[in-house]
């Protein structure tokens, strides 16, 4: 490609994002007590505390502690009274995410590009300032109660943002090899899977990079249906799930009766070292699904050669897939809280850009013995 060519396509680009993402800026989650579920976070995962809002700081209706690792920025917001809309969403859905924050580089730009093509304003631009500089931020709902935000931080040199205070904690579990946000899956209802893709596609300008349908994941009893949504530069994938008819309830249906709507129901985290990290998380007591032993009897038949030994992954329950330009490793954690909602995926990518389709039997299969042993299949 010429650089003539070359220029012309990034004007193009350029010119059609007219949402330009840096990537995810923090994932919210409202829970039921924010300071035991950083410890659990902390513990587990290897996050390291940041920062902290509260009563202390003058915010006076809620706690949030902020945790990070590597480029991984996690909110843990519970309120301290009922009757507000973080107590009502917890009654309502247990703990589970309300934020996906996005990088941008100009948060009044966004919500004015999304609201105008029909987004719904969830937040009008903000700017919160202290000593550090400032903060601009804006939102728009998205499925279910989920919201995100737009985190324009270009001018703020503060911890996290203002209204936060450095959280010192003499408590720092070693990190677990996590290193970014890879990619955010939310569950809809029936028949909502393609009213939210245009949603991705109209109002914020993602494009549908990947399909699946029932045929593709379906098992005897499961099925669902899925489009992976992606925004320019690919920093922001959004996969949206809906159920599919099967024999007996799905996994999607079942996450959407616990959690009382859509919402999103798994963040997948990236490491370097599926290995390592997993056994990590393993030891600290973190629970994976896990796939029949036969799983690994031909997988190499079907996923060609890989780096790594199968003995560990075979061990640590890791799936392998591949797709044209290259394989990737995951793992599905159980669910992170009682209800069976939301869980992490962990992921190494080795050249492939995709979402482990040829692993959805194996793993769905996991799923319904989970799902029976609850008594929901
Ligand atoms: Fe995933």
């Amino acid at each position: 490609m010429s650089v003539l060519t070359a220029q012309s396509d990034a004007r193009t680009t350029q010119e059609v994002d007219f949402l330009p993402l840096h990537g995810t800026d923090y994932v919210e989650l409202y829970v039921g007590n924010a300071k035991q579920a950083a410890h659990f976070y902390k513990t587990a995962f290897g996050f390291q505390s940041l920062a902290y809002a509260g009563p202390e700081t003058g915010v006076m209706d809620r706690a949030s502690y902020v945790i990070r690792q590597d480029r991984i920025t996690f909110v843990l917001t519970t309120p301290l009274r009922p009757g507000n809309e973080i107590a009502d969403h917890i009654t309502k859905h247990g703990d589970g995410v309300k934020v996906l924050a996005l990088m941008v580089d100009d948060a009044r730009d966004a919500w004015t590009q999304t609201t105008q093509r029909g987004g719904k304003s969830y937040l009008e631009p903000k700017v919160l300032k202290d000593d550090n500089g400032e903060v601009v931020m804006s939102g728009i709902h998205t499925y279910g109660d989920t919201v995100h935000l737009f985190i324009e931080r270009k001018n703020y040199h503060g911890i996290f943002m203002p209204g936060f205070r450095k959280w010192d904690s003499l408590y720092q579990p070693k990190p677990t090899g996590l290193k970014y946000v890879d990619h955010c899956v939310g569950n809809v209802g029936w028949n909502q899977m393609n009213p939210w893709v245009k949603f991705y596609e109209d109002v914020m300008g993602f494009r549908n990079i990947l399909s699946f349908d029932d045929k593709d994941i379906s098992t005897e009893y499961s099925a669902l249906m899925s489009k992976v949504m992606s925004n320019g530069n690919g920093y922001v994938k959004f996969p949206i799930n809906e159920p599919a008819e099967g024999k007996k309830k799905s996994q999607v249906e079942e996450y959407l009766e616990f959690y009382n709507g859509e919402g999103v129901q798994h963040v997948a985290i990236a490491t370097d070292n599926i290995i390592e990290t997993v056994t990590d998380l393993q030891q600290r007591g973190v629970e994976f699904l896990k796939v029949p032993a036969s799983y690994y009897a031909d997988v190499l038949d079907r996923v060609g050669k890989i780096d790594e030994d199968l003995k560990p992954l075979s061990e640590l329950g890791i799936l392998i897939d591949r797709d044209d330009e290259g394989y990737l490793l995951q793992i599905f954690s159980k669910p992170l809280q009682d209800r069976p909602t939301l869980f992490f995926e962990i992921i190494q990518r080795k050249g492939a850009k995709s979402f482990g389709k040829g692993n959805f039997k194996a793993l769905f299969e996991a799923l319904e013995r989970e799902q029976a042993l609850r008594g929901n299949l």
